[in-house]
């Protein structure tokens, strides 16, 4: 851990034509920090993800990064092969649908170990003994190492995802919706994984998603997007208890009711 911000996002904005995807969003993250990024659909939470992760450029504004030397350097003004190193090493993105984020015709094995290759581990003993650590750490049972996620529940795909996106030791994770396409019993068993992990690890992750009930378990912090802004912003508890925007009221007391 260190006393200086993992990220700076300043004054972040996506236009798409003359549509707002998000806009004028700063914030800062710190290491070891979970945000959750929450708003009705449409609201500009993906947009911002994919902005700051550089899956998409915005159309103003800056994102500087901690790196592990301990510059900041400008997301957007890197190379595309130093922001693909980032990607593979360390950041990672967890899709919603996990076919996104896993390749649905190898091996499990071979999905997480892709990710240790790619940052040159090039001992199979050691790619395949990490494999099984992680497939466990995920509780997948590690005779299933052989199998194909196609072949796996989408919780167990889910949880492939994150063990393929963990075993390079990323400092920060972005995840949006994780959670989204599961059972609510499936949703409960993810969430605390997620949580474990993340404390465990000291992972910092910027999550999206619209289920205040998962924003309250996995952060620390909350940004409210309505129309592509940020509405409001402060501690999970804070937001969640005590919310001071209208708009904010009304998405915390429509979960209240239901
Ligand atoms: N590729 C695109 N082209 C044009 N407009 C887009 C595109 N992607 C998103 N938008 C628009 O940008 C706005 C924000 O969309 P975004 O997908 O970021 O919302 P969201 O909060 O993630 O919604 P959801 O909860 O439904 O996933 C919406 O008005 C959407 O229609
Ligand atoms: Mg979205």
């Amino acid at each position: 851990m260190t006393d200086a911000p993992l990220l700076k996002a300043n004054d972040v904005s996506k236009f798409y034509g003359n549509r707002i995807g998000c806009r004028n969003v700063s914030f800062e993250l710190w290491p070891g920090e979970v945000l959750a990024i929450v708003g009705e659909s449409g609201s500009g939470k993906t947009t911002l993800l994919n902005c700051i992760s550089t899956r998409l450029m915005p159309t103003t504004g800056s994102v500087e990064y901690h790196m592990r030397d301990g510059a900041y350097r400008d997301l957007y003004r890197m190379s595309e092969a130093e922001r693909r190193f980032l990607m593979r090493t360390d950041w990672g993105f967890v899709h919603q649908n996990p076919a996104d984020g896993l390749r649905m015709m190898v091996s499990a094995g071979a999905n997480v170990g892709e990710r240790l290759m790619a940052i040159g581990d090039r001992h199979y003993g050691n790619i395949r003994s990490t494999a099984v650590d992680w497939l466990q750490r995920v509780e997948i049972d590690a005779g299933r190492i052989d199998d194909q996620p196609r072949a796996f529940s989408g919780g167990m795909r889910q949880r492939l995802q994150i063990a393929r996106n963990l075993v390079t030791g990323p400092r920060l994770v972005f995840m949006d919706e994780p959670t989204g396409g599961l059972d609510v019993s499936v949703q409960a068993r993810l969430l605390d994984l997620v949580r474990g992990l993340v404390n465990d690890l000291g992972l910092a992750a910027i999550i999206v998603t619209h289920d205040l009930a998962v924003a309250r378990l996995l952060s620390h912090r909350i940004m409210v997007m309505k129309d592509g802004h940020v509405i409001e912003h402060g501690l999970t508890n804070r937001v969640l208890d005590d919310p001071r925007e209208p708009y904010t009221q009304l998405l915390v007391s429509s979960i209240l009711q239901v």
